[in-house]
């Protein structure tokens, strides 16, 4: 089937079901543009909640379209590739944050959302990258863990030098794996550029960075900043929606082949058709774990 046909049995099928489409800011140029909304995770799942469709097609990774079902419980939940992991996500177990929790009675935890829905169900609060830093600020307690994020951890320990802020040693290899040398080969390159950071980035190549953001806070800044030169240190699939929405600037990356995630291209056209035609994959999630994770997100929602 070509392309044009895909997409126009897509829509059609999407409005017979009462469908939504979700797309995450790293997802591939066409799945991006036949989403109905494109953001980071929690955001894309805030909005979907409060939308009267019956169905969710999040194309994203599976910890998104949990925190989706954790949102919208009511709601039917599809991802489109059956595994779709998240290597950060995959790098703790609920065990781990026992043994935290065990060795540190009295610490709140404070969750990334990219993790998985067991693992926020045992968190007292989660957090983003956009707002890790306003959440570890409202907690009165001077020991905080924070999961699975150590470079999250590391850059809001920057902010309270009165905390001690536990970590677990979790990573994104495709944040992490960036290194100072790339970066300031890339600003020797683009004398003009600014260089925005992703928090996942480790510590080395936060020092460089003009600015800190979140896919989205990236998105805000490069509209608003005067600038018209930028170098991105995300995954590379920002570059499109940035592109797209700002064609007068220049946006440059410092690692390209690298930060590339591949759990954040499997999802085709093809597999966006088939989950609305056969409702796959749904994501189905015990309840106890739906209530519990949900509580540490509204903890979040109610501060931020
Ligand atoms: P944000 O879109 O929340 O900045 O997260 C980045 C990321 O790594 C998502 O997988
Ligand atoms: Fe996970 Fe990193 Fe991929 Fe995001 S970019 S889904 S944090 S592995």
């Amino acid at each position: 089937m070509n392309k044009e046909k895909l997409i126009e049995k897509i829509l059609k099928l999407k409005k017979q079901r009462k469908a939504i489409i979700l797309a995450h800011n790293y997802q591939p140029p066409e799945i991006q543009d036949i989403a109905d909304l494109r953001g980071d995770s929690l955001e894309l799942s805030l909005k979907a909640s409060k939308t009267d469709a019956e169905i969710i097609v999040f194309c994203g990774v599976f910890f998104m379209a949990e925190t989706a079902k954790i949102v919208s419980p009511k709601k039917k939940v599809l991802l489109p590739v059956k595994e779709v992991p998240c290597e950060m996500a995959d790098m703790i177990t609920p065990e781990d944050v026992i043994a935290l929790k065990n060795k540190y009675p009295s610490a709140p935890i404070v969750t990334y959302v990219n993790s998985y829905a067991e693992i926020k169900a045992l968190s007292d609060i989660c957090c983003t990258s956009a707002n890790a830093v306003k959440v570890v600020g409202t907690l009165k307690e001077k020991t905080v863990i924070m999961l699975p994020d150590m470079n999250l951890a590391q850059y809001t320990q920057r902010f309270y030098p009165d905390k001690k802020i536990i970590y677990h040693e979790g990573f994104c290899p495709f944040h992490h794996f960036l290194t100072p040398e790339e970066v300031i080969k890339a600003k020797e390159k683009h004398p003009s550029a600014i260089f925005i950071a992703h928090p996942e980035c480790r510590p080395e190549v936060i020092d460089l960075a003009d600015y800190v953001a979140s896919t989205s806070g990236m998105l805000r800044l490069a509209k608003e900043l005067p600038y018209k030169e930028f170098i991105i240190g995300t995954e590379v699939g920002l570059l499109y929606p940035l592109s797209k929405e700002n064609p007068d600037k220049k946006f440059y990356h410092p690692s390209p082949e690298k930060m590339v995630c591949p759990s954040m291209k499997k999802i085709s056209l093809e597999n966006v058709l088939n989950a609305l035609e056969n409702l796959e994959f749904e994501i189905d999630l015990p309840e106890e774990i739906i209530k519990n994770a949900y509580s540490a997100v509204k903890k979040m929602l109610e501060i931020v």
